[in-house]
């Protein structure tokens, strides 16, 4: 898909610079002619060389080449790209990207670019959540940019958190998608994720720790292929980027039953990747349940309702359901019933017993059982990944005859 593609590679000054020289070498061998451009303080990072050798074009740090007098034209590098991809993006140059502030050749370029641009950031965790930088991102994606979200982990400062550039593969990945076949074009999917919260009162809830990143990633992949998604999520803190997302926020399994089951008779499938919430309080207090109570409290639990169930129940020709199953034990034959009993045409499997699995992780290792009887086990990988492979079954699902 990137064969022949002109990107603009956009390096700024932080520590992930040094990813960038696998993400040009990715690019290059992909197809694409890629011209770097770095901000004064990247080469602090990684130097020119290793990027021209790497891409073979000279890279652009200036407006002008000082011994020769050359002008590097923004503007025209601003047509010449399909894409711009800046990667690793500071809270510096994401402020100025943010604000117009054109002092550097990278954001004169940015401002001069008719084509996508993609912003991979990287920096601390206490950089990332700063009300400037969340805003400041928050504008570039009202711009109209896609930004590709930091990964939670070890940072150069040693903390813990999010602000690790995406790895170069996944950012590759998502220029691939940007550029790949609509397949899902004209289609309409319907997808839980995240967790839901049944209140006990007004201040506590029955939830579990679904982050809700394997279903935003299925999102986001089928909106990148050009369907129309639905995404009824329980909360979380991510957002979408796509347009072609619709966000459906919802709290409890009740709300999300009742969102879904408005909306699947629309669509043509539907990915239940929500961790529901089984059983919820029989009751919910108004009030705040006070500590000074002589007698502690026993809450009552009922069933919630079984929403993938209940869509298999609707489902008519024609259209598909995918379930999930998150597991500890006897996976493969939970998995299965699951399949059948809640008449699904295809379920993912992941366990808690396979470490960089299941809540929370940026990686899954699943397994797909299809109701025609395939198996599809794969390794632990990306949840980007692991949702394209989600959406490459479906297809192949819809094709079966
Ligand atoms: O959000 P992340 O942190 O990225 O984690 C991803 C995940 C682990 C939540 C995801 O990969 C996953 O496994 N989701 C399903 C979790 C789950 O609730 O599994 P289950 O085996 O209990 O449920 C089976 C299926 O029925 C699921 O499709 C579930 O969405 C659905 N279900 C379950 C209960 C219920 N009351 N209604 C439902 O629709």
């Amino acid at each position: 898909m990137l064969k022949n593609k002109h990107i603009i590679l956009g390096i700024t000054g932080g520590i992930a610079a040094y990813k960038s020289a696998s993400l040009a070498r990715l690019l290059v061998k992909a197809g694409a002619e890629v011209q770097v451009i770095m901000t004064p303080s990247a080469r602090e990072f990684i130097t020119p060389l290793t990027m021209s050798t790497l891409t073979g074009k000279p890279v652009i740090t200036e407006f002008f080449t000082a011994n020769t007098g050359q002008w590097n034209s923004h503007v025209d590098l601003g047509l010449w790209a399909d894409a711009m991809v800046i990667a690793p993006a500071t809270a510096c140059t994401i402020g100025k990207m943010a604000n117009g502030i054109a002092d550097n050749m990278l954001v004169t370029t940015y401002l001069s670019a008719k084509a996508p641009v993609f912003v991979a950031p990287a920096m601390d965790l206490d950089m990332m959540r700063h009300p400037s930088t969340v805003h400041n991102i928050e504008k570039l994606r009202s711009y109209g940019n896609y930004i590709i979200e930091p990964a939670e982990g070890e940072l150069a400062s040693h903390l813990i958190g999010k602000g690790r550039m995406e790895e170069p593969e996944n950012i590759v990945r998502v220029l691939t998608n940007h550029f790949a076949e609509k397949d899902l074009t004209g289609h309409h999917i319907l997808i839980t994720a995240g967790p839901t919260f049944e209140k006990i009162d007004p201040v506590r809830f029955i939830g579990n720790y679904s982050s809700g990143k394997m279903g935003y990633a299925i999102a986001e992949e089928a909106a990148s292929r050009g369907a129309r998604v639905s995404l009824v999520s329980g909360p979380v803190d991510i957002r979408v980027n796509n347009p072609a997302i619709e966000l459906i926020p919802v709290e409890s399994a009740r709300q999300m039953l009742d969102a879904c089951v408005a909306l699947y008779p629309q669509c043509d499938c539907g990915i239940m990747c929500a961790a529901v919430a089984d059983y919820a309080p029989d009751h919910q207090a108004t009030h705040k349940i006070k500590r000074e109570h002589e007698d502690v409290p026993v809450i009552k639990l009922v069933k919630n309702p079984d929403i993938a169930k209940t869509l298999g129940e609707m489902k008519q020709p024609g259209q598909l359901l995918v379930g999930f199953a998150l597991e500890t034990d006897n996976e493969e034959f939970n998995a299965i019933e699951k399949l059948r009993k809640k008449n699904l045409d295809m379920i993912v499997l992941n366990s808690l017993r396979d470490a960089g699995a299941g809540f929370g992780t940026d990686t899954n290792k699943v397994t797909i059982f299809t109701a025609s009887g395939r198996t599809i086990a794969t390794p632990l990988k990306s949840k980007t990944e692991v949702a394209h492979d989600v959406i490459d079954t479906i297809i192949s699902i819809a094709h079966e005859p």
